[in-house]
């Protein structure tokens, strides 16, 4: 008979696209026993799970929740349920997750209205109005605010305005984004936002924070038809997570154990040190490789401090560099997507993975791996470069 061995992996310093690393804190707290998910005990839980996610999306949302499933389940929640079949929803795609929103709003027979812009840009404001002028009768507007595949921080205050006075749904992912660098829902007119757990959270992945303005959950609750999805209809979701306490499905407790947990250790450091946290050891990052003569691949008012793509030196093998940063280091870049394949580096620097050890450390094995491959004269000048940018903080 085949025998099973216990589980064995390595250890990894995740700094791809996500997941980031979990602090041993979020881990522990999937360890407790189970419990019910009726049981007093644990509604108390998913009550301050609520709390905890109406502080970090900057909220007042009553409907603010975790679904039960990645990013992707948030993303199909709010276009399912916010949205129905023939109605117009105008999409930013410069990038693999705007292309996604598409996909997904055709399969519920919703019609995208595409912005195309060349990836590594932000989607404009002019051309956002320009879309809207030709497209009146749209119902929303779709942005990815932090979009992982390029590492462009999309800015949101004005499409947030636009959507407010033109009565649209201002719809956002924020899975790269939030609990990394600032999301403000309500300041910035969001009316469907959603995230996941596994990236600036650094909680594991399975879970996806969205929370709902007034103005969508009466747009959802005055549908002329039904949603299409059983199990991501926030009708019945609601009932669960609001003081009905209705069974729709079992709520995965392990995993909300975890996000408390997550959340708590970011209550804990603070919004404003966070965010300061992430932005600082992206410079710190930028302004080494710099030295090694890697250039960023957005301009710099568009960075995204939690996912930091480079353009791969010309000469350089993509794939030979990560395995090696893999397999003597221990750590793990993302590659380009699609046209960018072979083309950039996507550097995480998410929650947990975002640290001065983790950025000193890499600087230093992608100096070693470039004299090695004849792209560096001498190692060292980043690193170097990184720590003296830290002590001008001290
Ligand atoms: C911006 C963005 N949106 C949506 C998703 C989808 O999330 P998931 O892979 O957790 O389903 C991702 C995942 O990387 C993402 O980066």
């Amino acid at each position: 008979m085949k025998e099973y061995s216990d589980l064995k992996f390595k250890e990894r310093i995740l700094m791809g696209p996500g997941p980031s690393n979990v602090n041993p804190r979020v881990l522990l707290s999937m360890s407790y026993p189970m419990i019910g998910h009726l049981d007093p005990d644990f509604l108390k839980i998913t009550i301050e799970v609520q709390e905890l996610l109406r502080w970090l999306f900057q909220t007042k949302n009553m409907f603010t929740i975790p679904i039960s499933g990645t990013g992707s389940s948030g993303m199909e929640t709010v276009f399912a349920n916010c949205f129905e079949r023939g109605e117009k929803v105008i999409i930013g795609v410069n990038g693999v997750f705007g292309k996604r929103m598409c996909e997904v709003c055709e399969k519920y027979g919703i019609i995208p209205v595409k912005i195309e812009e060349e990836w590594g840009k932000p989607i404009k404001t002019e051309d956002i109005l320009n879309t809207f002028k030709k497209n009146r009768d749209s119902s929303g507007i779709a942005l990815v605010h932090g979009e992982t595949s390029t590492g462009v921080l999309q800015p949101l205050e004005d499409t947030g305005k636009i959507c407010k006075e033109n009565n649209l749904i201002f719809v956002v992912d924020t899975v790269t984004s939030l609990g990394g660098v600032p999301v403000k829902v309500d300041e910035w007119n969001i009316d469907a936002c959603y995230s996941g757990t596994q990236k600036c959270i650094s909680c594991p992945p399975g879970l996806s924070p969205v929370t709902f303005s007034e103005k969508a959950v009466k747009k959802i609750k005055n549908r002329k038809s039904p949603i299409e999805s059983w199990y991501l209809d926030m009708t019945m979701v609601e009932k669960y997570w609001s003081s009905e306490r209705i069974y729709h499905h079992t709520a995965p407790i392990s995993m909300i154990f975890a996000l408390r947990e997550a959340l708590r250790i970011i209550f804990e450091e603070g919004l404003e040190r966070r965010f300061a946290r992430h932005k600082k050891n992206s410079n710190a990052l930028i302004e080494g490789l710099k030295k090694m003569k890697i250039e960023p691949f957005v301009d710099e008012d568009f960075r995204l401090a939690s996912l930091n793509s480079v353009k791969i030196p010309d000469g350089i093998d993509d794939v030979k560099v990560r395995k090696e940063l893999l397999n003597t280091y221990n750590i793990e870049i993302g590659s380009g997507l699609g046209d960018l394949k072979g083309k950039i580096w996507r550097i995480g620097l998410m929650g947990e993975s975002s640290s001065e050890k983790n950025v000193v450390y890499f600087l230093g094995a992608l100096e070693e791996i470039l004299l090695k491959e004849g792209f560096l004269n001498s190692a060292g000048q980043g690193t170097a470069k990184a720590l003296q940018f830290y002590s001008s903080f001290s």
